[in-house]
């Protein structure tokens, strides 16, 4: 079982679309039960919303359905309960960086680059249009594709 939590600021806009695609593809693959997902902000400011009515949105337009998810923010528990810890911007990855308790064994990393090799932020659409929640869905998916291979092969 690999445990992996998707992390940006808010945790409404694009950390649920990382979960939320990455389960969809787990399950669409059936090896969903080789992972435990989930998603955090580094802030609390929106704790127990549901997703950005615009993040529901892009993700029902490719029939994935994320309304069920609720904000919430990173613990130090978390640090201790996921094998991996994925920002979504490098401020995200900063944050985590020196929020994460010494001992734990997770590994914090960039989420494109992890995924993709590539060093790059998953830009924050909060103040964008339905363009930007676009991108944001489409980086997703093209990463949670080559993360599930990476991580379980093919
Ligand atoms: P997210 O987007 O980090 O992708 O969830 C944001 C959501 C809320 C805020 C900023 C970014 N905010 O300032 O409230």
């Amino acid at each position: 079982m690999i445990s992996i939590l998707f992390v940006c600021l808010g945790n409404i806009c694009r950390s649920p679309l990382a979960e939320g695609v990455f389960r969809h593809k787990a399950e669409t693959l059936r090896v969903s039960d080789r992972f435990a997902i989930d998603s955090a902000g580094c802030g609390g400011w929106h704790k127990g919303e549901q997703p950005d009515r615009r993040s529901i949105a892009v993700a029902a337009r490719y029939g994935i359905d994320i309304g069920g998810q609720s904000a919430r923010q990173v613990t130090a528990d978390d640090f201790h309960r996921f094998d991996l810890i994925l920002g979504l911007d490098r401020d995200n990855v900063a944050f985590l960086g020196k929020m994460k308790p010494w001992e734990s064994p997770a590994k914090v990393a960039l989420y494109l680059e992890e995924a993709l090799g590539r060093s790059k932020n998953v830009p924050d659409p909060y103040y964008g249009g339905p363009k930007d929640f676009e991108d944001v869905f489409r980086l997703c998916d093209e990463a949670s594709d080559a993360l599930i291979k990476k991580l379980i092969g093919d």
